[in-house]
């Protein structure tokens, strides 16, 4: 295993898809690599519980990729689906049981031995987070897990699940893009910051919606204009507004194209000042700060 977790990541969410064969998605991870991606973002509900299987194919179409690679896991939502006849309703499970099941699956679908971070995918009100303490630490003992964080979690439920595990979560994977601000001003990015827990930001681009220019809103009109005058693409500066932020927010990217991806790797070199920062936040909130 590498050492080094890159701030960017690639989602493998959409990887049903991309259409793509397994050799093309071992060619994109390599070329992520030569990036300076090196870490990649899959769950157990994926592309209807298929993703980390066909992930696991393309690992095993260039097995030398292992090694180079870190990999994010999740458990914790159960969908109804022909995939899993036993679920009746739609739930979250973070049950010991499920915990650990869910990670063995995981392993052998991706072909590895270790998942380098297992989240939480969702708060789980049912949640007994001794349990879950317990659970990590056997994943730990065993060697198939390295770290542990959480994804959609508000502060207090971070706090809860700390509280009874031994090691420091390592992050909170959250929504946050220029259409969706809460974490800014729900507590969520000023406890990553106290803690020193880097935030993971999903769907940076809103899903796609902020590179398309389909309404004519004022945040749309406003990316635009400073992306035109910064000489950068409205996709890069949505990056850059996320990286501007002093959580330090690691950004998990969605696309599937190589040209899309480049593009946005080459966003960590803009420099957003404070002012034009400001200038998309209140467009993005659609009036004055107060
Ligand atoms: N923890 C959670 O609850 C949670 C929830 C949702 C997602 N996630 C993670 O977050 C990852 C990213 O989510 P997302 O896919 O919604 O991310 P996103 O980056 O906001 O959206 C990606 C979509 O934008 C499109 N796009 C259009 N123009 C683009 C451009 N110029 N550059 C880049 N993308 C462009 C992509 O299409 P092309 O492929 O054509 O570029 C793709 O369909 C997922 O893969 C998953 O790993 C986590």
């Amino acid at each position: 295993m590498s050492t080094a977790n890159s701030r960017l990541i690639l989602g493998l969410w959409r990887i049903g898809q991309w259409g793509m064969g397994p050799e093309q998605v071992a060619d994109l991870v390599s070329a992520c690599l030569d990036l300076g991606i090196d870490t990649f973002d899959v769950a157990d509900i994926y592309a209807d519980y298929q993703c980390e299987s066909m992930f696991g194919a393309a690992l095993q179409a260039n097995p030398a990729l292992k090694s180079r690679i870190k990999l994010i896991g999740k458990c914790g939502i159960a969908l109804v689906t022909p995939a899993r006849p036993a679920h009746r309703v739609k739930h979250y499970n973070t049950s010991r049981e499920h915990i650990i099941a869910s990670v063995e699956n995981s392993l052998a679908s991706l072909g590895v031995e270790k998942l380098d971070l297992l989240l939480i995918h969702r708060p789980d009100p049912l949640m007994n987070a001794d349990e879950v303490a317990d659970a990590f630490d056997r994943l730990k003992r065993a060697g198939k897990v390295e770290g542990f964080g959480v994804s959609n979690f508000l502060p207090h439920q971070f706090e809860l699940l700390q509280s009874r595990l031994n090691e420091p979560l390592r992050t909170n994977q959250i929504e946050i893009s220029l259409l969706h601000l809460n974490s800014l001003f729900d507590g969520t990015l000023d406890q990553c910051q106290r803690l020193r827990v880097t935030p993971q930001a999903w769907s940076p681009l809103a899903g796609g919606a902020l590179s398309h220019q389909l309404e004519d809103t004022c945040l749309s009109r406003t990316l635009s204009r400073v992306a035109h005058d910064l000489g950068v693409t409205r996709e890069q500066l949505a990056i850059a507004w996320l990286l501007r932020h002093p959580a330090g927010i690691s950004p998990v990217l969605g696309s599937g194209k190589l040209p899309h991806i480049r593009e946005l790797v080459d966003a960590q070199n803009i420099v957003l000042d404070r002012q034009l920062w400001f200038e998309l936040l209140e467009a993005a909130i659609g009036h004055p700060i107060p």
